[in-house]
């Protein structure tokens, strides 16, 4: 018979895990049981706070749908999805284009776009061209490379935020030519609040945070034989892009359009530059700190 107090009961509980066969299910879990001893001896958690806490978890589950992932918003406004997006780059053995988050409104299923195509389906503001080249990390282009990119619509919205997703929108898959290059047309996006309607947004405005996102285009780069991309590139004269409410902006993803780009491929419209550089392939694993909100529902 054990006698637990608050010290000994860390301890009970790691012994009887100990019998865990998956020998990393093991250590992520006992990690995870120690640290969440200390925080609720270092906080002095109350019987209250923990029914609290237990609410708000399952108002963040029931706020999940086939088109929306509180979850993942959670982990964004407290920074774990930028930290494992650091940890993982950092793993590289070649110096890649930064990552950063792939946020809860990516679909795997864009329609395709050919170069010099738009990703819009009805353009209400001036165009913007975004081009630019794909290489490995010795400067060399990646023919082929696969792009997805998605952003927002001119009001700020996802269409997964409009008619529950029913019509796809501001996103598309474009195939680089045979130099890894590409261009492609959209509109300049618009920084936005992220959902502020559940319970991560009533989290964060009890945190005096504005929840604003610096005005963004996310890209989703892969090739066989190259660690899969998933970043974004943030507009710097936006009032936000020094106070991420998800700490996803970094400082080489920061860019400004060029209003009249001699070299870019389309004249006219303002243009955006990019060049992304894909590390060589190491071992196997999913580079997304996400997914398809879809999937994770269906998965098991
Ligand atoms: C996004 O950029 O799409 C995003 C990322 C994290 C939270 C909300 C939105
Ligand atoms: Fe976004």
């Amino acid at each position: 018979m054990q006698d637990l107090t608050v010290e000994t009961v860390t301890d009970a509980v790691l012994d009887q895990m100990a019998t865990t066969k998956d020998a990393r299910l093991r250590e992520v879990m006992a990690s995870l049981v120690r640290h969440m001893h200390d925080f609720a001896r270092d906080v002095r958690l109350t019987p209250d706070e923990w029914l609290t806490a237990i609410g708000f978890l399952t108002k963040v589950g029931q706020a999940c749908t086939p088109a929306r992932q509180e979850f993942i918003l959670l982990a964004d406004v407290l920074g774990l999805s930028a930290l494992v997006n650091l940890m993982h780059d950092r793993e590289a053995t070649e110096l890649g284009t930064t990552s950063s988050l792939l946020g809860p409104f990516y679909r795997d299923d864009a329609p395709e776009v050919p170069i010099g195509g738009s990703i819009l389906a009805d353009a209400k503001r001036a165009e913007l061209l975004l081009y630019g080249r794909v290489t490995d990390a010795d400067g060399r282009g990646i023919p082929g490379a696969f792009i997805q990119l998605w952003q927002t619509n001119a009001e700020g919205w996802y269409d997964l935020q409009v008619d529950g997703g029913a019509n796809m929108d501001m996103r598309g898959n474009v195939h680089c030519d045979a130099e890894g290059r590409f261009h492609v047309r959209t509109v300049r996006p618009l920084g936005y609040t992220i959902p502020m309607d559940g319970p991560v947004g009533d989290l964060v405005h009890r945190q005096g945070r504005h929840g604003c996102r610096p005005a963004h285009v996310h890209f989703l780069i892969g090739a066989p034989g190259y660690r899969e991309l998933v970043t974004a590139l943030y507009f710097s004269d936006d009032p936000h892009i020094d106070s991420d409410t998800v700490f996803g902006v970094s400082a080489p993803l920061v860019i400004a359009p060029v209003a009249n780009d001699p070299d870019a491929p389309v004249q006219g419209m303002p243009a955006v530059r990019y060049d992304f550089t894909l590390a060589r392939a190491t071992g196997s694993g999913s580079n997304r700190v996400g997914a398809d909100p879809k999937h994770i529902l269906a998965a098991e």
